[in-house]
């Protein structure tokens, strides 16, 4: 199977991890993401202060600390999908120094699903794994029992982290329309939808 190189972007609560994780499955990719390897790291000393003080007020964690997470991460992985960055448009500049994409998608949620979607996101503590208390609950009781929800998702640092996306991360979209290279998906229905719009976007074009 190809190493593709995807690059998944859309605003907070698009769907990007989960539909990460399903295209890492069906296509044998490592999952990039600046926020996984960041939620690793919350509590790393550096000289901006902790990545956990700017991640609980919904802002960006410095490009420099950011920076260092993405190449670690890139390094260790052949084919993958890169979702949490870039993030603004100095990213864009590093990413494009770094690596070469194959697919840029960008996946399309109106703003009143996204604040749906995270408010009601809880997450498996001992997985990783996302769910959503009316969308897609575990039916395993000791599962749903540990699930805690992201101190980001509390909703009034969601409405500051979309206000984030727009400010900072919009510039990101229009300059990959610019090129060309942007395949607009529509992130809303189920996540079965959305991931048959994905991969129909990468097999269609094999
Ligand atoms: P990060 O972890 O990257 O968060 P995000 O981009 O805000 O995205 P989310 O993880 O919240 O949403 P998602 O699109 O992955 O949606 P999901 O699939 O979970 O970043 C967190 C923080 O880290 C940032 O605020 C920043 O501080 C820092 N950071 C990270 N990268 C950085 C960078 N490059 N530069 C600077 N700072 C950085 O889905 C959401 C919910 O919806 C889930 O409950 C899911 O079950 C549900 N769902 C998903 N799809 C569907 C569907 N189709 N129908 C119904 N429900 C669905």
């Amino acid at each position: 199977m190809a190493d593709y190189h995807i690059l998944l972007l859309g605003p907070p609560g698009a769907g990007k991890g989960t539909q990460a994780k399903r295209l890492c499955e069906t296509y044998d990719l490592d999952h990039v993401s600046t926020g996984d390897a960041l939620r690793a790291n919350k509590d790393m000393e550096t000289e901006y202060g902790t990545p956990r003080s700017f991640m609980e007020a919904g802002e960006l964690v410095p490009d420099e600390v950011v920076n260092e997470v993405l190449e670690a991460a890139l390094t260790d992985a052949d084919g993958y999908v890169l979702d949490g960055y870039p993030r603004n448009l100095d990213q864009v500049e590093f990413l494009d120094d770094a690596t070469e994409l194959d697919y840029v998608f960008f996946l399309d949620v109106d703003r009143d699903v996204l604040v749906e979607r995270l408010t009601g996101r809880r997450v498996d503590p001992e997985t990783g794994d996302n769910y959503h208390v009316e969308f897609d609950m575990p039916d395993d009781e000791e599962i749903r029992e540990r699930l805690v929800q992201r101190d980001d998702d509390e909703e009034d640092v969601v409405r500051d982290r979309l206000e984030v996306y727009e400010e900072n991360t919009e510039p990101v979209i229009e300059h990959y329309r610019e090129t060309g290279e942007l395949v607009e998906i529509d992130g809303e229905g189920t996540p079965d939808d959305v991931f048959e719009r994905l991969s129909d976007a990468v097999e269609g074009d094999d």
